[in-house]
């Protein structure tokens, strides 16, 4: 196993023109944004809806941002060090990022999912080296959660549980990367932040930037209308167990967007301004155009997680033929 770079190394950005990054870790974030001009469903000419594309990140998704900063701040901390395993049951974008960030940096991964994940993720996770423990299918991912406290209770001196559900490293990234990289991209212009919430890290850390670079500045989440959806990666607060690092307090609005409005918006967002989208970008997409319509002037920044190739063999990519 290679050593551990120092996290000083994993830090240099590359000083950009031609010189090539020293490790796939230093091309997270700095994501492009994208202005949507046809999808806008009778918004205001003084209203502008940008899209923050996080597929754009080496590891495909948003998750990337955490799953660096909180492997950098375990190994700063002395929790993470030579020997030990970086363990976590996330099947999702969390996964991959974890799994990446510790190819990238010499230290093994063991990600508990369940057995019936997608194709799609097991096949990335294994290919970036890291090893897959599956959890009963019919429990969920409740039983991937169990069974990886049991494995980590089993030998706590071999694992490393970065726990992004608690992590203030998780916030932390998106306060020091997204919030930064999207008051520069907007020229300090933006006055709506809208973000689907899973663990909420993105919009605690990037909301909470912003709104120190300006009180005006109005955050909204978008999550799932009920308990059970089809938005993965996405929570329905009420019913599910409320992240550590989540403080509603924070946010200006919080918008429930149903599952086919979602995947609808995906499908549309593809065909009218050709980008293939995952379902979440369709879920804060909805939400961004409810708060628009109700606006004559104003600039909305929408965080679009990741790209919708990730979910081919899932139900999301099912309804678009039956579309007109
Ligand atoms: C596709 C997708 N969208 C949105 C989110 C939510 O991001 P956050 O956990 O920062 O709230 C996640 C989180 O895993 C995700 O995988």
């Amino acid at each position: 196993m290679p050593p551990a770079a120092p996290v000083e190394q994993s830090r240099t950005r590359p000083p950009g023109g031609l010189v090539a990054a020293r490790s796939v870790i230093d091309l997270i974030g700095n994501t492009p944004m994208v202005e949507l001009r046809a999808v806008r469903d009778g918004v205001a000419e003084g209203v502008r809806l940008y899209a923050k594309l996080e597929g754009f990140n080496p590891g495909g998704s948003v998750k990337d941002r955490p799953a660096k900063r909180m492997i950098e701040q375990g190994i700063a901390d002395g929790k993470l060090v030579a020997g030990k395993t970086i363990l976590d049951s996330t099947s999702g974008n969390t996964g991959i990022g974890l799994a990446m960030v510790g190819a990238a940096l010499g230290y093994p991964v063991k990600l508990v999912m369940p057995e019936n994940v997608s194709v799609e993720r097991k096949k990335v996770i294994g290919a970036y080296g890291a090893e897959i423990v599956y959890s009963d299918p019919m429990e969920g991912s409740d039983g991937a959660i169990r069974l990886c406290r049991k494995i980590l209770a089993d030998d706590p001196e071999r694992y490393f549980k970065p726990d992004q559900y608690n992590n203030p490293a998780n916030p932390l990234a998106h306060y020091e990367g997204t919030g930064p990289e999207i008051w520069a991209q907007t020229e300090g212009r933006i006055t709506h932040f809208v973000a689907a919430i899973g663990t909420s890290g993105t919009i605690m850390g990037t909301g909470r930037y912003l709104k120190e670079r300006s009180r005006a500045i109005q955050v909204i989440a978008a999550e799932p209308e009920d308990a059970f959806h089809g938005l993965e990666g996405l929570k329905h607060m009420a019913s599910s167990i409320v992240p550590g690092i989540y403080h509603e307090n924070e946010l200006d609005q919080k918008l429930g967007i149903g599952t086919d409005d979602a995947y609808n918006m995906v499908y549309r967002i593809g065909r009218e301004e050709g980008l293939i989208v995952g379902q979440s970008c369709g879920a804060a997409y909805v939400a961004a155009l409810q708060v628009a319509r109700t606006l004559t002037q104003g600039t909305i920044v929408v965080i679009f997680p990741d790209f919708g190739d990730r979910y081919l063999s899932t139900n999301l990519w099912l309804g678009w033929q039956k579309l007109p």
